[in-house]
């Protein structure tokens, strides 16, 4: 069989996959895929459209009309990024429409990566228990939420947004609640995922550990 090797990593928000799975990528010169920015687009595409993003039929329309094959465009916008975006992905993921509408173009992005890449890194919620659920590595990052939301918060300091550290943490968790427990495809360790706990790592040490999980899994 020749299946195209996928390295799937989930977990919360702010736990620093996003990072881990973009050095990972480039690390193995496989392509790369953050399926929050889908989501993200999908929740701004529906406010612009006047909708609201916890509106099923407004959300799911804006996923059929989202083109994923322009996400690297639609990523440059600051809004997708915004405290606003993540809040609005949220609500349009737990939709199950919604992660419907999406589910094609992750599954083929991970079984023909894009631009002649030999394998993929997806970063999500779902990608080892939904999407790639035979993924040849997963791995299920998680930190305390106290570390998540101060690493946050400095992103969006740096990033000119005017937020408090605790308004972060509140937001976080009510969307980390959204996350965990909706019914459509909760964010949650796949049986098979490596847990990786980054609490005390800096991105170094994650990425050191990371690989070695994939060494052990090729
Ligand atoms: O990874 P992120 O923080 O950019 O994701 C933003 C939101 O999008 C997240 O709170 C829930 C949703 N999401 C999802 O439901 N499924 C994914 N695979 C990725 C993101």
């Amino acid at each position: 069989m020749n299946k195209t090797p996928v390295i799937a990593i989930d977990g919360l928000a702010a736990t620093g996959k996003g990072t881990l799975a973009r050095r990972l990528a480039t690390h193995f010169d496989y392509a790369y895929l953050d399926t929050g920015m889908l989501y993200r687009a999908v929740g701004i595409a529906t406010i612009r459209d006047g909708g609201d993003p916890a509106d099923p039929v407004a959300a799911t329309k804006a996923a059929q009309g989202l083109d994923p094959a322009r996400l690297e465009v639609l990523a440059q916008d600051p809004d997708l990024r915004s405290p606003v975006g993540s809040d609005a992905a949220s609500k349009v993921g737990a939709i199950q429409a919604v992660r419907d509408a999406l589910l094609k173009f992750q599954r083929d992005f991970a079984a023909s990566p894009p631009d002649g890449k030999k394998g993929a890194v997806l970063d999500g919620r779902d990608i080892g228990t939904v999407i790639v659920p035979d993924a040849m590595v997963k791995i299920f990052v998680e930190a305390m939420p106290e570390i998540r939301a101060h690493r946050r918060f400095l992103e969006l300091q740096a990033a000119g947004q005017n937020v408090t550290q605790a308004q972060v943490l509140a937001d976080m968790q009510e969307r980390d609640t959204r996350d965990a427990l909706r019914a459509a495809a909760p964010t949650k360790a796949a049986d098979d995922a490596i847990v990786l706990d980054t609490s005390h790592l800096n991105a170094d040490e994650a990425f050191e550990a990371a690989l070695a999980i994939v060494g052990q899994k090729e």
